[in-house]
């Protein structure tokens, strides 16, 4: 009922607008406030200390582990996972598990467990609890890395919990499409709550878990993962964040769970967090100084990173705000050929031109974007749904490195065909599933740098 109100009320144009730059969409959302779900919408799972809050993502460098985390409420035990293909005995991995208090609340006992040495692209079935509180999921490994592997990723970022958080995660379910989720930061916005009440940390991985105990996330940190409150002396950045969200980073040689990198299939994909110190001689510079030299194209053609403060944003909100982190790395970016960046944090959705402003030495008076064919397309999908609202302002006139913009909330789906082409196509919640607000073929810049047709491809 709920969503035919929405439906109803939305303003439909079959306009759009050029500026001397790209196209803003006049698709007008009304922008009504974000409601977040209840509490009482997410109850654990019934049954005395069931596992709940499952998650899962990659948990090595190649994809033939996975790192299964799950809270049980009461007790620590039972603190295993049982795992087994089909047809196949089964195995048994013990979890590391931690609790944490912030302020007055007390987290239940959350695990990770690590599961190793799997098969490529096989189906396996991992069971939690015991008795009659047993849960089983199951999940797809993915084939093994390799320069014209196909494979496809959900992108959404700044995801929160309202009910427009519910139709993105509706959506990115229902969309046969993606195997695994790209998430760029700003998980559950509990912070919005006083003392940041980490009930909603709860209740937010309870929401997720239809889509994240069955496809791994590759999770990034935003600003609403700091968890900074002096006032009640909660002076640990990434808290809550980190003891319920693992990564594989020492697989990548980082010292930091914030940045680390994977391989899956065809892509090798960089995660950067804009939270930490970047500045030379800092260990996330030293890192990716170092990793753009271990990135090997005629294994993984696609270099992709994630970040959660955008370096291209024309939205009035965050502006220029990933400009300082933009200033230290975008040089690399294009010398390294990175083929698409994707951020959040705007609340709205944005795609650039293949720009880059790397000119500019003090002197030169070379400060304006230019085009580039090395340079990364650079995607906002800060339009999970969350609490805050829409990002509705964007600045004017249309700068010339956007190529498309819209304040609506929805998702991306990057689908990699191999070597050179990858079908990239941004779909807002509004539209059934099958329609595309935003498409384009990507060219990879290592191996096809020709010139992509970035114009607005579909338009409502
Ligand atoms: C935490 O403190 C707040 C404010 O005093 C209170 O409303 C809440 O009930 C407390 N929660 C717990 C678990 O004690
Ligand atoms: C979330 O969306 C699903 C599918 O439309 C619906 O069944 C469910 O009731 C929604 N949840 C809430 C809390 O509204
Ligand atoms: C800055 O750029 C200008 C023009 O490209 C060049 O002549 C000048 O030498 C550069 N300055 C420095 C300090 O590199
Ligand atoms: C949009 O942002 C600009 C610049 O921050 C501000 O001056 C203007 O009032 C904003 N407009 C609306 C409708 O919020
Ligand atoms: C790569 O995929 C694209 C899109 O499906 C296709 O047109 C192209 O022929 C493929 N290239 C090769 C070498 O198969
Ligand atoms: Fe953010």
């Amino acid at each position: 009922m709920w969503s035919i109100m929405v439906l109803l009320s939305l303003v439909l144009s079959i306009n759009v607008d050029v500026s001397n730059g790209g196209v803003t969409s006049v698709y007008v959302r009304n922008p009504e406030p974000s409601i977040d779900m209840p509490l009482e919408a997410f109850p654990s799972p019934p049954g005395f200390n069931a596992p709940e809050q499952v998650h899962i993502t990659q948990g090595d460098q190649v994809g033939r582990s996975v790192i299964i985390s799950w809270v049980t409420p009461i007790k620590p035990n039972p603190n295993f996972v049982r795992y087994w293909e089909k047809g196949h005995h089964k195995h048994m991995a013990r979890a590391i598990t931690t609790t944490y208090r912030y302020y007055n609340y007390s987290s239940g006992f959350i695990h990770h467990a690590t599961i190793r040495r799997l098969k490529y692209d096989t189906l396996y079935y991992y069971a939690l609890g015991h008795g009659s509180v047993t849960r089983r999921f199951s999940f797809k490994t993915p084939p093994p890395v390799g320069p014209d592997v196909p494979y496809t990723f959900g992108v959404i970022g700044d995801l929160g919990q309202t009910y427009d958080s519910n139709q993105t995660i509706e959506h990115t379910v229902s969309n046969p499409k993606g195997q695994a989720v790209l998430f760029v930061g700003d998980l559950s916005y509990a912070d919005h709550y006083p003392f940041h009440d980490s009930r909603r940390w709860d209740t937010w991985a309870r929401f997720v878990e239809k889509s994240t105990a069955y496809q791994p996330w590759i999770w990034t940190a935003g600003n609403h993962e700091l968890d900074l409150a002096p006032e009640i002396e909660e002076n640990v950045p990434f808290k809550p964040f980190m003891q319920r969200y693992h990564v594989p980073y020492m697989a990548s040689q980082s010292t930091s769970p914030l940045w680390y990198s994977i391989k899956r299939a065809s892509a090798h994909i960089i995660v950067l967090s804009s939270y930490s110190a970047y500045g030379k001689y800092t260990p996330q510079y030293r890192w990716l100084e170092g990793e753009l030299q271990r990135v090997d194209r005629s294994e993984t053609p696609w270099l992709i990173v994630l970040l959660h403060s955008p370096w291209y944003n024309s939205n009035n909100y965050h502006y220029m705000e990933g400009e300082s982190m933009r200033v230290m790395f975008e040089s690399w970016f294009v010398q390294s050929k990175v083929d698409v960046v994707f951020s959040g944090h705007v609340h709205s959705y944005e795609r650039s031109e293949r720009v880059s402003n790397v000119q500019y030495n003090i002197t030169n008076g070379l400060s304006v974007p230019a085009k580039d064919p090395s340079a990364p397309i650079y995607i906002t999908v800060g339009d999970g749904g969350n609490i805050e609202g829409l990002a509705n302002n964007f600045t004017e006139p249309q700068p010339r490195y956007s190529a498309f913009r819209e304040a609506s909330f929805g998702h991306a789906i990057l689908d990699i065909r191999n070597r050179t082409h990858a079908h990239y196509t941004w779909h807002r919640n509004q539209d059934s599933e099958p329609v595309a607000a935003d498409s384009l073929w990507l060219y990879n810049r290592y191996y096809y740098p020709e010139e992509e047709n970035t114009g607005a491809s579909t338009m409502v």
